[in-house]
């Protein structure tokens, strides 16, 4: 299937069974901005707890906080934000649309790549069982010209960006020649700076009102309580805070569906640490996220580390992890050091000390940060579009099943009485009464069972179980494996055990060990 066709899938999938519906949509949605529907609620409640897990519960030097959205005016200014947390935009005078710059060169650059892939892709076929294709992407002349190309293209936006170049970030549009996506014209506007915070006010009267930023990320609550935390935790370094919340920008470019949105959610752990350490870290936490996509099983072959060129203010070292969306490698999350930039802002606009005493150097210093942050609904993007997809079977017919990964699926079983009577009812309800205070579990009674274990593939169900007339005599149902499709025949008391081995939160995050 096509990428784009995928996509489509994906969408419309996550509406019809109740993952994802577009925001207000009777008023015809808004923009870049989504609600989470009865399994959609679940799937990232289910991503939230084990990132939260992998974090806090995991390390008992990592805390937890919950800090508000709204925060003093000041600690945008003192964090960069108001004078710096712009994108830069883009308009093409014929077809009135926006563009972000930058999106504008890289989606180029995602063209070139996909040519890189195409030629891959013939030459396995061509060389078949002898192919390398490490050697193929390093000795082929026509390949190693494209990565070249993406190269320094990549590079001197970069650099343009670094050194705020906006006439060299169009230049470089107009010398790529890169055209309107809607209209095709390559009349383009000059490149400007545009910030992504919304503003609101806080107060009843407009004369008193103070003006207020809902929060761009989550970080900052994190950095104004640093020594709270430190102090009434009496954490010792290196220590970290883990916060998940919801973050806002004001987004140009908002499409992709939930991958960028302007209302959106955030996973960041913030890790304090000495000075001088930051680049130990920065590599141990680089693996350690990995490590934790990994668990999940979605193919290592669909992450990839991109290292930042062009660094935010406050980095000294940064990259994405990225992943294989249908629409190509993007970011789903960054590894931030940090350096001592934001305690040191907050000290400054502040005036209030954020520093550590170090009893084994007996001296006191500010920390360096080493920051963890992913979006929630790209990691939710990412399990659920990898995990949707269409089998061909034995007898010819085709089923659509989302094999998401047991831990985070929103129902663990479907229980299924095979007909409405003869007391099969009463049975699989009781099943369902004592599931129920381990596992989310689901009650089907309508339709043919070859359609509902069909429905509950579409669903992510990983188990099906069956109660059959069979049951009345032996206390056994038959268990169906959403993945394999396999059935056992299992004792209605050994269910609980037979689910927990595989939803259990331990047995994936063990896999990270
Ligand atoms: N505190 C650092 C920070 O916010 P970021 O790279 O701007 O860094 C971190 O954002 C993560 O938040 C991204 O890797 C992405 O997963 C997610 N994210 C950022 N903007 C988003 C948006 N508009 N919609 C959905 N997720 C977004």
């Amino acid at each position: 299937m096509a990428n784009d066709d995928q996509f489509k899938k994906v969408i419309s999938h996550a509406k019809e069974y109740g993952y994802v519906f577009q925001s207000s949509e009777i008023y015809d949605g808004l923009s870049a901005v989504y609600d989470y529907a009865q399994n959609g609620v679940e799937l990232k409640k289910n991503i939230r707890d084990y990132w939260w897990k992998s974090m806090v519960q995991m390390h008992d030097n990592i805390v937890g906080l919950d800090a508000s959205i709204f925060m003093h005016p000041t600690t945008w200014k003192a964090s960069g934000h108001v004078d710096a947390f712009s994108d830069p935009l883009i308009d093409n005078k014929d077809s009135k649309k926006r563009y972000r710059a930058d999106v504008l060169v890289e989606d180029y650059c995602a063209k070139i790549e996909t040519k890189i892939e195409k030629e891959v892709k013939k030459a396995a076929k061509r060389f078949g069982d002898a192919f390398n294709k490490d050697e193929f992407l390093s000795t082929n002349p026509r390949v190693v010209g494209y990565q070249e190309k993406i190269n320094s293209i990549l590079k001197r936006l970069g650099q343009s960006l670094e050194k705020e170049d906006l006439a060299d970030v169009k230049a470089l549009i107009e010398e790529l020649g890169i055209a309107c996506p809607v209209a095709g014209s390559k009349n383009w506007t000059d490149v400007k700076q545009f910030n992504l915070m919304f503003g609101t006010k806080l107060g009843a009267s407009a004369d008193t009102a103070i003006d207020l930023y809902l929060r761009p990320e989550t970080a900052q609550g994190i950095f104004v309580n640093f020594l709270n935390v430190q102090k009434t935790g009496r954490m010792k370094i290196p220590f970290g805070i883990a916060q998940t919340g919801k973050a806002f920008r004001n987004e140009i470019v908002a499409r992709q569906f939930i991958f960028r949105m302007r209302e959106f959610e955030q996973m960041e752990m913030q890790y304090f640490i000495k000075p001088g350490t930051q680049l130990k870290w920065f590599e141990y936490w680089k693996e350690e996220r990995l490590k934790w996509h990994k668990s999940l099983g979605l193919g290592e072959e669909n992450y990839r580390f991109h290292d930042h060129e062009k660094l935010a203010h406050y980095a000294d070292a940064a990259t994405d992890i990225e992943f294989r969306f249908p629409f190509g490698f993007k970011e789903l999350e960054g590894i931030h050091s940090r350096t001592d930039f934001d305690l040191k802002q907050h000290e400054e606009f502040s005036g209030k000390k954020l520093q550590y005493f170090d009893h084994e150097d007996n001296a006191s210093y500010t920390p360096y940060v080493l920051e963890t942050s992913i979006g929630l609904d790209r990691m939710f993007l990412a399990v659920f579009s990898n995990a949707l997809v269409e089998e061909e079977l034995d007898n010819n017919t085709t089923r659509t099943v989302l094999k998401l990964p047991a831990v985070l699926a929103p129902n663990k079983a479907a229980i299924l009485p095979l007909v409405k009577k003869d007391g099969l009812p009463e049975i699989a309800k009781q099943i369902v009464e004592d599931l129920k205070w381990d596992f989310n579990v689901t009650y089907d009674e309508k339709d043919a069972v070859g359609r509902r274990y069909r429905r509950q593939d579409a669903n992510g169900t990983p188990f099906c179980i069956t109660v059959d007339h069979d049951t009345l005599e032996d206390q056994s149902v038959t268990i169906r494996h959403r993945d394999t499709m396999e059935q056992k025949r299992v004792k209605i008391e050994d269910l609980k055990d037979i689910i927990k081995a595989e939803v259990d939160v331990k047995h994936w995050l063990k896999k990270m060990k």
